[in-house]
């Protein structure tokens, strides 16, 4: 056929030479996906049964970072969701429905207990928050409309490990289901699947990302029953992903092994460190004894990761405490973590009866990929403000 040159700028008859491998995964942008032909055309979710059929469902570039995650948490299959917080709300919204109940530890990332107590409830979903020590003894909370606990262990800043196999036992006894938010073990230094859970989500945004440059989230699924109703809500609630974000973190898998190994030893030694200090109460670093849960760390975990927390001692207010994390030089002051640069953030949870009582001399340190002397000299620098 003959084409104007507007028509060859749609359709092209260019051929370049084939044969191209890269290292890397290419990035495949579409929202259209083509079809040889008008009878084959379907908008099916799932294109492991049906094939490519829609850019919302995944391009071959979202689905090989799918088959990434679900390969290192040896789950049955994964999606990959917006974000980690979207991960939360797909596995909320496509697996629960008014009348039913769910547990949240008090412990749990803000933003899933603030999605439980506005989203959920608004919903007609029951919300029991629990105690994230209680094991096994969270059987006494299980109810016949349970449908889904969630673990995060350890919990968000303040870092209690959980006793997931025990709080699994007890679920799968009532019929309820169990989610763990595995981003801490960057879905690798706890094997989920192995401890009896159902669901794993991770925000992918953190150590698989690695470079605080990208939002991602994982949900891994243990079984197809629970893939498909997954699935199917994230096709229903249109939760896409775009390929240049998932190209990111599959660049970031590649040296997550060595990023983490580093931050680990680090953070280990800054934490033991920080420790004798004198103006520190306490550290919550689940490798340490004084880490509530610690004895499941070492019965579950294969390592530690980069982020745990300090509580300086009673007699330093608010002040103090927030010109401690702004004197800072090396630690930057800023949301998310497992990025290659060292962050501090204080929190307050005075006024909340259900966390532990470390009021506002609580400060999360995400530890990078800088000289653990700069560090050390970095924290004590800014520990002798203090006095
Ligand atoms: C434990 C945990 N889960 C989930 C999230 C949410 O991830 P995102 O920021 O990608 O939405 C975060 C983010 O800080 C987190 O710390």
């Amino acid at each position: 056929m003959q084409k104007k040159w507007s028509t060859k700028l749609i359709h092209s008859d260019v051929k370049v030479p084939e044969g191209f491998r890269s290292l890397n995964t290419p990035v495949y942008r579409a929202s259209t996906v083509l079809f040889p032909s008008a009878a084959s055309v379907s908008d099916e979710w799932d294109q492991y049964e049906f094939g490519y059929t829609y850019g919302l469902y995944g391009t071959p570039t979202v689905m090989e970072l799918a088959a990434r995650i679900c390969e290192l948490e040896e789950g049955y299959r994964t999606l990959i969701t917006p974000g980690g917080q979207s991960a939360i709300s797909l596995i909320n919204l496509a697996l629960l429905r008014a009348g039913d109940h769910i547990l949240v530890p008090h412990s749990i990332y803000a933003p899933n207990r603030l999605f439980a107590s506005r989203m959920l409830r608004h919903f007609g979903v029951e919300v029991t928050f629990y105690d994230p020590n209680l094991g096994s003894r969270i059987d006494s909370l299980l109810k016949e409309n349970t449908r889904l606990v969630w673990c995060e262990s350890p919990g968000s800043v303040t870092m209690e490990v959980q006793d997931v196999p025990a709080i699994c036992e007890a679920a799968h006894r009532a019929g309820a289901l169990v989610v763990l938010d595995n981003t801490w073990a960057a879905g690798v230094l706890f094997d989920a699947f192995a401890h009896g859970v159902d669901i794993t989500m991770q925000a992918l945004t953190k150590y698989v990302g690695g470079h605080s440059d990208l939002l991602l989230g994982s949900v891994t699924a243990r079984d197809k029953a629970v893939f498909d109703r997954l699935g199917m809500g994230q096709h229903l609630v249109g939760m896409a992903v775009s390929p240049d974000e998932a190209s990111l973190a599959l660049r970031g898998l590649k040296t997550m092994a060595v990023r983490l190994k580093a931050i680990e030893a680090s953070a280990l030694d800054l934490a033991r460190w920080l420790a004798t200090r004198p103006e520190v109460e306490l550290v919550l670093h689940p490798v340490l004894e004084a880490c509530p849960g610690h004895e499941f760390w070492k019965r579950d975990f294969s390592g530690s990761a980069g982020v745990f927390s300090i509580v300086l001692r009673r007699e330093f207010s608010k002040e103090k405490v927030l010109s401690f994390v702004d004197s800072l030089e090396l630690f930057e002051i800023g949301y998310s973590w497992a990025g290659v640069t060292s962050l501090a953030v204080a929190y307050d949870f005075q006024g909340n009866k259900d966390r532990p009582h470390y009021g506002h001399r609580i400060v999360r340190l995400n530890i990078g990929l800088e000289d653990v002397e700069d560090l050390r000299q970095d924290l004590a620098q800014a520990l002798a403000t203090m006095q």
